[in-house]
């Protein structure tokens, strides 16, 4: 991906191309849910990256930058996706990972990935922010890199996904429906896109009405890093902040299984979820699926 979007990136002569495949991603037309909602609904399946969703773009050129400059580690906070995919990156670079996460509340296929690429990973007692505020310290602490979206890299890295949409679609589709947890992916569409020169697709970004304890772990954030950021893109953009219901999000998950034959994270269905608060008849509509069904495949079993 840093080979193939390098114009676009801040990628020099002394950035080594760290890779494990990522972007390149799936876009499937989804015909039945699409019908029934009266646009044309396509899915980017960014679960289809090499550990399973959106991060591997954004990781893959923050490890690089964290080489390049001499960094001996990588640090993040994570609700289980970040995590895996700074471990493999870190594995692929040859450098440490330490992996802070809010104590219970990971799906246990991510915390698997993480300990197989032999980071190293640290519970902490308290919410996501309380797992930030300690791989902030031990960043500050240790020179280790942190590789959360507040690092610029991870978001430079992300916006490809915009790039790649334009190319695939032959221009931006009417809207782009994305889950919003910390913002920082909706804020590297955003980038993309106003960079590429095209209009703007209206942003909806959808976030689960219970922030602090939904179903859809990946996006159990009580407060976004990136929300100044996804307020002034969906206002650019003529967009819109939708919340959805945990019953809503779960709703969306198995039709998009069941008739789309998907299966995508909890956290990617709500994006499908808030379509309604949006979308309107014709439209050409692009639902991002940010992670891999087989993350945290069985959420009902835990209502
Ligand atoms: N979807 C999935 C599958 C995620 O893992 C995340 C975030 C999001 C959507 C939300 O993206 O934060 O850029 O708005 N996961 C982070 C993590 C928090 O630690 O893996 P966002």
């Amino acid at each position: 991906m840093l080979e193939r979007w390098r114009d676009a990136l801040p990628v020099g002569d002394a950035t080594p191309l760290v890779t494990l495949g990522e972007g390149g991603t799936p876009l499937v037309r989804a015909e039945r849910v699409g019908r029934e909602l009266g646009i044309e609904l396509w899915f980017k399946c960014e679960g289809a990256n090499p550990t399973g969703s959106f991060k591997d773009r954004g990781m893959a050129l923050a490890v690089a930058k964290a080489v390049e400059q001499g960094a001996h580690g990588i640090v993040c906070a994570s609700t289980g996706n970040t995590a895996a995919s700074a471990a493999a990156y870190a594995a692929r670079a040859g450098v440490r990972a330490v992996i802070f996460h809010p104590v219970g509340a990971v799906a246990d296929a991510k915390l698997a990935q993480v300990r197989a690429a032999g980071a190293e990973l640290v519970p902490v007692e308290g919410a996501f922010h309380d797992a930030f505020a300690a791989a902030l310290e031990l960043a500050e602490r240790d020179a280790f890199t942190m590789v959360n979206s507040t690092n610029p890299f991870r978001l430079e890295g992300q916006k490809t996904a915009a790039l790649e949409l334009i190319e695939q679609l032959d221009g931006p589709p009417d809207v782009l429906a994305l889950p919003y947890g910390g913002g920082g992916n909706t804020a590297a569409y955003a980038k993309g896109f106003g960079e590429a020169g095209t209009p703007l697709p209206r942003i909806l970004a959808v976030e689960a009405q219970r922030r602090p304890d939904t179903i859809a772990s990946a996006i159990r954030i009580a407060e976004p890093v990136h929300r100044a950021a996804v307020e002034a893109a969906v206002e650019a953009s003529g967009g819109a902040i939708a919340s959805v219901s945990d019953d809503e999000i779960l709703h969306a998950w198995r039709r998009l299984a069941r008739d789309e034959g998907l299966l995508c994270e909890p956290a990617s269905a709500a994006s499908v979820a808030g379509l309604p608060a949006l979308a309107r008849e014709g439209e050409r509509v692009v639902a991002v699926l940010t992670g891999h069904g087989l993350k945290d495949p069985d959420p009902g079993a835990r209502r």
